[in-house]
């Protein structure tokens, strides 16, 4: 392993566990969320169907594994038991950025046991907007992948020390990968989530699918600040927008197929996001949690009463589908009201 490979594994093995020793954000803008509660369904349970489409891509259950590792030893485990249990559960998976492997081939089968434990399942590449188109596509072939994330985050590579300094040629890059790319792209924030003015300039290059990863879960400020000497930066913790206010934001944007993850704490917060308009919901840091503290066993239980829920919430809620979710009245607090208006939102 040359040094760039042990700082890059160093960094992620750092990554997963700040991710896992952060007990996150105590309150959630999915409370300021309400459903209207209904007292005679017109459903019955076995007619709820939560299967969905992103892009060309059959969801059958809503769910996904969010991006999150790869290029080290313990990065390959833990990708391994993930791929299990995405397997097992029938929900798709992003493995997280791939440069450590697009720059060192030893390192691919961190990634590629992804694919060996699950042949036939949905799987997400993941790279940043500074890779070259050539290392895009290598990035889908490694895994075969059904789609390929491209993850910006901006806010971390300037807290990160060694971070990215560079951002201007950001849009053209993912725009020469979303032309050169054959399957599904994917823009994602990892934690910041995004805002009108963003779908608007992903719109320009030609991108339809985004995963609005917003605040609420993961802070990767938080993560990076406790990585810096003098840790001098935990003012910055809390930037960017929560999920709830990435999907209102994307609520005048309904050419973009939105997948809504950061922070989602249970299921009553999927459905949520379902009703403001998600086409899925991924996890990221708690199903890290769960493989860690329950392993495969315990996270495959878990994902699969979720799945449970989702459904149960559903008829609670007499919607069929998804599309009858997005029909459901819903009851903003005064604060997302007011962030509505300022912002000229529907
Ligand atoms: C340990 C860890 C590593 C992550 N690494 C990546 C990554 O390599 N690429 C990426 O797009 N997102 C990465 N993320 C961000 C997640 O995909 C997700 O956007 C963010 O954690 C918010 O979801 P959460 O609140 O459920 O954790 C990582 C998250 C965690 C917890």
């Amino acid at each position: 392993m040359n040094s760039e490979t042990n700082k890059r594994a160093r960094r992620k093995n750092e990554h997963i566990q700040l991710a896992i020793d952060h007990p996150g954000a105590s309150s959630s803008d999915f409370d300021d969320v309400r459903f209207v509660h209904q007292s005679i369904p017109c459903i019955d349970v076995d007619q709820v169907f939560l299967s969905s489409m992103v892009g060309s891509l059959t969801f059958d259950h809503p769910l996904y594994i969010n991006a999150m590792t790869g290029g080290s030893s313990r990065a390959g485990k833990i990708n391994e038991k993930l791929a299990i249990v995405a397997r097992e559960t029938n929900i798709a998976m992003a493995v997280g950025s791939m440069h450590a492997a697009l720059k060192d081939d030893t390192l691919s089968e961190s990634y590629t046991i992804v694919r060996a434990q699950n042949p036939q399942g949905i799987i997400f590449s993941n790279v940043g907007a500074d890779v070259s188109v050539e290392l895009a596509l290598k990035a889908v072939e490694m895994i075969k992948a059904d789609a390929l994330q491209i993850h910006v985050n901006a806010p971390q590579e300037l807290i990160m020390p060694e971070g990215n300094r560079q951002f201007s040629s950001w849009l053209s890059t993912i725009e020469e990968i979303v032309k050169q790319v054959e399957v599904p792209v994917i823009v994602k924030e990892v934690g910041f989530g995004m805002s009108q003015e963003t779908f608007s300039q992903l719109r320009h290059i030609g991108v339809n699918i985004v995963d609005v990863s917003g605040r609420g879960g993961t802070d990767f400020i938080h993560i990076e600040n406790e990585r810096r000497s003098l840790k001098e930066m935990t003012y910055l913790t809390g930037w960017g927008q929560s999920t709830v206010v990435s999907l209102l934001e994307a609520r005048s944007s309904p050419d973009f197929d939105v997948l809504a993850s950061g922070g989602i704490r249970h299921p009553l917060d999927a459905v949520k996001c379902y009703a403001l308009g998600a086409k899925a919901v991924g996890m990221s840091r708690t199903m890290l949690l769960l493989i860690e503290e329950q392993g495969v066993e315990g996270a495959i239980q878990y994902i699969e009463s979720f799945k449970e829920q989702l459904t149960i919430i559903a008829a609670m809620l007499n919607a069929r589908n998804l599309q009858e979710l997005k029909e459901r009245p819903i009851v903003f607090s005064p604060e997302l009201l007011s962030w509505q208006e300022q912002r000229g939102l529907q």
